[in-house]
Order: structure tokens, then sequence, then C-alpha cells
């Protein structure tokens, strides 16, 4: 009963603070409170005229032609592949002239083959891509000059170039070896994995800008739920044993808090779920199959703290967004605490995570709007890339070098696309 109250206590507490504080009552100085911890304003830095980029033009069988068979990958969190590319084709920071190129962009999409329930299959994808490198590789010059190292691939998969969805079979294919001195664009990330290698630009993933736009509900609406929570907790058709679907994170909350009336977690997808993140003080993100999920970029958009539930993940633009500030970590193994660690969080940090979270900049940091806007998305890859120039001398090769080896890798990925 103590501890009900003590509960109570904090979260009518949140709520008052809350109410007093609702964004439209931010004064100017709340508004663009500045980060301690972060680098300086990096968000909204312009990445206008510090870099170009080439755009290689490839026949729409790499591009159009798959997104026309399939319009769903418009729609679905793997999308940024796509709106990147539309991004690039109209952005100032597009070069037509290659020799004035920083970077150059290669637009495959890659993740574009659909189960009918809308599962993106890896299994063509490295063919894909190894094509299109030979096509660039033979009709330009540039490719060879750097076998990649000034080339930039948006990947968007669960594990990146690795191409597979089941982790040991990720980590089993590695990167595909053509991609090794790339600049890799990609949804996952994790600290230690060979899916993730250094230099890799971690983005959020796609989420709908317009379909969250119109769930949005008044700012003063108070948050009256204390930890929300939508989505599988257990996955009997790809892990019937249980014990390795989130590594058993997942399911840890729901055994331990399915009862705990601050709790608000079910598999039920409610058709107010964006209206929900809204109410809510805390948002669950914990890791799923892979470590990413929409979830991020919904707590963030909809100002609920995320916590983030996935040991060593490597979050979106984690060199721009003050996520430790925003968030709040959880070891994996702490969840059976999860209770205990949400409540003893004092309410000026709520207060001041909120605060952060009101940020515009934040928010827009983790859509891919269209049309583009300032400091969006798209505009913080162009603010990772443009922060690795100038390019290191040694990714010119020398006449007549080659590091990378056209001929490794599994024999299905060797055949011709
Ligand atoms: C690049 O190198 C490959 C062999 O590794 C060669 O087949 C190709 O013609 C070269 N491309 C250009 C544009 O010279």
């Amino acid at each position: 009963m103590m501890r009900v109250c003590e509960w109570l206590f904090v979260t009518l507490l949140v709520y008052c603070l809350v109410g007093r504080f609702g964004v439209e009552g931010l004064d100017q100085n709340t508004l663009t409170e500045r980060i301690s911890g972060s680098a300086g304003d990096v968000l909204e830095d312009n990445p206008v005229g510090k870099l170009q980029v080439y755009v290689y033009e490839l026949p729409s069988k790499y591009n159009k032609k798959i997104l026309q068979k399939d319009s769903r990958c418009l729609n679905h969190m793997f999308a940024a592949e796509i709106f990147m590319h539309r991004f690039l084709l109209s952005s100032p920071v597009r070069t037509r002239n290659p020799e004035e190129a920083d970077w150059f962009y290669t637009p495959v999409y890659t993740t574009c083959d659909l189960t009918p329930t809308g599962l993106p299959l890896p299994f063509k994808s490295p063919r894909m891509m190894r094509s299109a490198i030979q096509l660039i590789s033979s009709n330009w010059p540039y490719w060879n000059r750097t076998e990649g190292a000034d080339h930039f691939f948006v990947v968007p998969h669960d594990f990146g170039a690795c191409f597979h969805y089941q982790e040991e079979k990720a980590i089993e294919r590695g990167i595909l070896p053509l991609l090794r001195r790339a600049t890799l664009v990609q949804t996952f990330g994790q600290r230690n994995h060979v899916c993730l290698k250094e230099g890799s630009i971690t983005i959020p993933p796609y989420a709908p800008p317009q379909k969250m736009q119109a769930h949005l509900i008044p700012p003063e609406t108070p948050r009256s739920i204390f930890v929300y929570f939508r989505g599988l907790f257990y996955d009997v058709n790809n892990d019937p044993e249980g014990g390795y679907y989130a590594r058993g994170a997942r399911a840890s909350v729901w055994e331990n808090f399915k009862n705990n009336p601050l709790f608000d977690i079910s598999t039920d997808h409610p058709t107010t779920y964006y209206e929900d993140m809204q109410r809510s003080i805390f948002c669950l993100c914990p890791l799923g199959w892979a470590p990413w999920s929409p979830r991020l970029v919904e707590a963030v958009v909809f100002g609920c703290i995320p916590v983030i539930i996935a040991d060593d993940i490597v979050l979106p633009f984690a060199d721009a967004i003050p996520w430790e500030d925003i968030g709040v970590f959880l070891a994996e193994k702490d969840v059976p605490n999860l209770d205990t660690i949400l409540t003893s969080i004092e309410p000026e940090v709520v207060l001041r995570k909120q605060r952060l979270l009101a940020n515009p900049s934040m928010k827009q940091a983790m859509l891919f709007p269209q049309p583009a806007q300032p400091r969006d998305a798209f505009h913080q890859i162009l603010n990772g890339l443009a922060r690795k120039l100038p390019h290191d001398k040694n990714v010119h090769l020398k006449p007549g070098e080659k590091i990378l080896d056209w001929s490794v890798g599994p024999v299905g990925d060797l055949k011709p696309w």
C-alpha cells in the first residue's frame, strides 16, 4: 500500500508540473534549453555548402521498378532507402559533376521484396547490391579509385548489410564483402557487432510523418499513463521455447509487470496507440529480434520518455542527440527492477527529459518528411557525412592496387542478379 501511495504521489506531482509547463506554456528559455553533453547545436547544423553528393543514375530495375511492384515499400519502417533517394535528387548538396563530389550515392532499394505480411526478404539483396556495384564500377571510374571508400549506401535491413533477419545468420554472413570500404547508413546499431562497422551512420527507422501528425492531441493533455508498451512479449512462431526473442527481456517485462497498475502493457495494438503514447510518461523501447524498433521514433515524436532496454544499442545520430539526457537506459538484466527504477527517478529529472523531448529539433531529427525540412533526418545524415570530410588521403588506392575480393562470399551471392 505504501508503495502505491508513493507512486501515485510521484505521478501526480509529475502531472501537475507537466500541466504547468506544458509545451504551450514553455517560455523561450525552456524551449531553447541547451543540452549539456551534446556537441552544442549540431542538430541545427545546415549541411548545404559542406558537402557535394553525386547520385549515380542506375537503370530503374534497381529502384523505381521495384517500388512499382509493391507500393507498401513506401510505408514500412525500411522506407528510408527510398526517401533518401528522392531527397538527394532534389537536394542542393547534389552535384551533377562527379569530379567535384565528396560522396557518391548508389540508389538501390534492397529492402523492397516483401512477404505477404509485409516483411522484407533479404535473400536477393546481396546479389542486387553486387550487381549495382559491378555496374557503377564498370561505367564510372570513381568506384575503382577508392573501392567504395568515398561511397555511401543506405541499408535499412534488420542487421544492415549483413542482409539477414536472423541474428546468427546475419553474423555468419557478416557485412557484404564489397561494402567493406563504403560508409553504411543503417538502422541497425549495436556496439561490437559484426554487422556494425566503424564509421557507419546509425539512423532512425522510417515512421510515417503525416500519419503521426494526424494523431496529435493537445499538448497540455495530462500524461496519466505511467508506463506504456504495445507489442510482442514472446515470438511463439520463431522462438517456440522462449528465451531467444528479445533475449528474454520482453518476456520478463510481461511476467513481472502484467498485473502492476502502473504498467499499461499488452500485445493488442489499439487504434489509439499514438494518442496513448502522448498520454504516457514512460514508453518502453525493448529490443526485439534486433535492438532497434520504430518505438524510439514514436516516443520522441510524442514526447514520451523512451526507456531503452537493449544492451549495447547504438542509437540514431548518437553524435548529435543527447540520448542519455532524454531517455532512460536499463540493462536487460535489470528488467525485474523496472518499476523501482522508474518510480525513483526524481520528478525534476522527469520534467527535464520531457522539456528536452519537447524541443522541435529533437523530433525533426527522427523524421523523414516529404518535402524535407531543415534539421530532419535527411539533413542529419548529410551532417554525419559532412563531419567525415575531408576524406583521409589513403582512401585513394595506388594504381593497380586492389583490396576488395570479388570472389568471396556465399556462392548464392555470387550469381548474377
Ligand atoms: C574497374 O576495375 C574492374 C576490375 O577490377 C574492371 O573490370 C573495370 O573495367 C574497371 N572500371 C573502369 C571504369 O575502368
